[in-house]
């Protein structure tokens, strides 16, 4: 039993450990709420002998196939990830039609999404080097905690992601009484925590020896992240100059010693997005002569579909043989000791630096037009007592 708890606005990812059973369980057991229209400050975060609890927010992913229809449902009628005309019948549409290939490509990697596994695993060590690290705000494995500490997964802060998530926290309270006898705090984004690029450098040396010595330095790296709709982009959303962040600082640690680009993947749809694409990269660059590159999972930090279908099979191996070149992947940081040792360093200095929300996350993007995003940012700033 421990307190980590996963949650994800795409999919509740189930329980990790005794923290609490669900989100409504954890209002059942504190017996003391906050109404979510007007919830009291609080004080600041507690430093000394104080239970502490992480929720820690990921993306949802089907554990069988079976799950997928409901999973795409979820994600195309989620406003904040994606907007449709008429989105309560195009989204549900939509989801119907794509089930049987999606559900194929979870098939071609062993059945379902890895996501939960590894977070489950990310929790326990975290729950771990806690307990080491920091007695006084433990012990890790215990129910009845006094603070919690939203925690988003996703190093790099997005509003379809980070922001989506904290949007269901919202809707989910707005529903119910919100418990009172936690203290609350937000760790929203640590896109260039030294350690989270230790660990990126690690990933790709482990990758890098891979290759023959006298083609190490012509490997171009190419890290990868998810894509976002240009209508995002230019709203304001801070993730791409947050990759951009992450990516610096992980070749700051690799000494600029390598060509490297950051490219994007996973578009769906006919709008224009962020590019350019991570296949349309690797074209470009055979046609100006280059045979070997390293695919990096730059802003997820476990593996996904994403990874093991779309880096592994449709760009290392499809992709490579079409065009006679040498594609491999780095893993995710996943379970790598660098990691663990990040996610522990973040919550520490969190609690150390008794700031329990920041002012980056409490301020919208400069054309927001989403309203729940003003409910939610709102209500977490009273819930944390900034
Ligand atoms: Fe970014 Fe609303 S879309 S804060």
């Amino acid at each position: 039993m421990s307190n980590i708890r996963i949650f994800s606005s795409r999919n509740l990812l189930g329980k990790k450990c005794g923290f609490l059973d669900s989100i409504s369980k954890w209002s059942k057991i504190s017996n003391q709420y906050i109404s979510s229209a007007a919830a009291p400050k609080l004080d600041r975060l507690s430093k000394g002998r104080t239970k502490t609890g992480i929720l820690m927010l990921n993306m949802g992913g089907p554990q069988t196939t079976d799950k997928v229809h409901d999973y795409l449902t979820r994600i195309m009628t989620d406003r904040d990830m994606i907007q449709l005309p008429i989105q309560g019948t195009l989204g549900p549409y939509i989801a119907r039609r794509r089930t049987p290939e999606v559900q194929k490509k979870y098939s071609e990697i062993g059945g379902g999404s890895p996501i939960l596994k590894w977070t489950n695993i990310q929790g326990e060590l975290l729950c771990k080097k806690l307990d080491e690290l920091s007695p006084e705000t433990g012990p890790h494995k215990s129910d009845n905690i006094e603070q919690v500490i939203v925690f988003s997964q996703y190093p790099q802060y997005s509003c379809a992601t980070t922001g989506s998530s904290f949007n269901a926290i919202f809707d989910f309270y707005s529903k119910r009484k919100t418990p009172t006898k936690m203290k609350w705090s937000v760790i929203d984004r640590w896109s260039t925590h030294p350690l989270l690029a230790k660990t990126f450098a690690h990933r790709i040396k482990e990758k890098l020896g891979e290759f023959p010595e006298n083609v190490q330095h012509d490997v171009i790296i190419l890290f990868s992240a998810h894509s976002l709709p240009l209508k995002a982009v230019n709203r304001g959303d801070t993730y791409p100059s947050e990759v951009g962040a992450t990516v610096h600082a992980v070749m700051q640690e690799l000494s600029f010693s390598y060509p490297y680009s950051l490219v994007w993947q996973s578009k769906v749809g006919p709008l224009p997005w962020l590019g350019p694409f991570t296949d349309d990269a690797i074209k470009g660059y055979v046609k100006q002569g280059k045979k070997h590159f390293i695919l990096v999972p730059i802003a997820f930090v476990n593996e996904h579909i994403e990874t093991l279908h779309e880096m592994d099979i449709e760009y290392c191996h499809d992709l490579g043989k079409e065009l006679g070149v040498d594609i491999r992947r780095a893993a995710a940081p996943n379970d790598h000791p660098l990691f663990i040792d990040a996610l522990a360093d973040i919550v520490l200095k969190h609690l150390n630096k008794g700031n329990p929300i920041g002012h980056k996350f409490l301020t919208r993007c400069p054309h927001c037009s989403n309203s729940r995003c003003h409910l939610t940012k709102s209500w977490f700033k009273r819930l944390c007592a900034v």
